[in-house]
């Protein structure tokens, strides 16, 4: 009739070649490493302009928002929740103090693989024409 072991030692390597992929991530150490982002250390700049978690989940959205009030509605300042005002400039607050946009910016993005076109026409903080 059937050969037991034989089909049990095919499902065992069919299993191990199906998964193979996540293996090979596994024992590589990649699917395990998070982005690793360099933050600001200089002392006037340990806090960001809104919780480190909001902006984790939401700092597209203030972009976004930051881009509106400026653009479309004449504004010039952020009130933080941490009593702060900040400059809503692009360039020069967000990337004052992320300065080094692929040890930051970049590392989240290529791991989620989202590739944002802002820097299309802003500049990186090197050279400063819009800020
Ligand atoms: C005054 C300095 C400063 C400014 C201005 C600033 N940041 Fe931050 N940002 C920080 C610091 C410091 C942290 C880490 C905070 C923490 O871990 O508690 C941070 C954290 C973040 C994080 C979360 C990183 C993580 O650990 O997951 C994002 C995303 C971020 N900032 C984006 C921005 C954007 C976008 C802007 C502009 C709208 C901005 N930051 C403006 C200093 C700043
Ligand atoms: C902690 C990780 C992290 C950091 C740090 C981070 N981002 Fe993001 N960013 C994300 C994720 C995740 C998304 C995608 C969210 C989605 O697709 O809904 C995203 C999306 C965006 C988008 C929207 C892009 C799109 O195509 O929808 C912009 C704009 C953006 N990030 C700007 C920045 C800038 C500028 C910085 C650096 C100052 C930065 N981010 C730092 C994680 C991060
Ligand atoms: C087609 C060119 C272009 C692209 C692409 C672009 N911007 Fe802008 N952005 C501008 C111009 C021009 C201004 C107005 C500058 C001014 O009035 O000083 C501006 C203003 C802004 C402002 C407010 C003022 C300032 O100087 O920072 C924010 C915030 C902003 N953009 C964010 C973004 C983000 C985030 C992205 C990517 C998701 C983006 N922009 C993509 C051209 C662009």
């Amino acid at each position: 009739m059937y050969d037991s072991g034989k089909i049990i030692a095919g499902l065992i390597i069919f299993a191990a070649l199906f998964t193979s992929p996540v293996w090979y991530d596994v024992l590589n150490g990649k699917a395990l490493q998070r982005p690793d982002l360099v933050l600001p250390s200089k002392e006037n700049q340990k806090e960001c302009v809104a919780a480190a978690e909001f902006m984790r989940r939401d700092h597209m959205r203030l972009l976004n928002d930051w881009r509106y009030e400026v653009v479309r509605k004449g504004e010039t300042y952020f009130s933080s929740d941490n009593g702060k005002e900040y400059e809503m400039r692009f360039t020069k607050t967000c990337l004052g103090c992320h300065p080094n946009t692929s040890q930051f910016c970049d590392q989240c993005h290529s791991y989620v693989g989202v590739t944002p076109y802002c820097w299309d026409c802003h500049n990186k903080p090197r050279n400063l024409s819009i800020q």
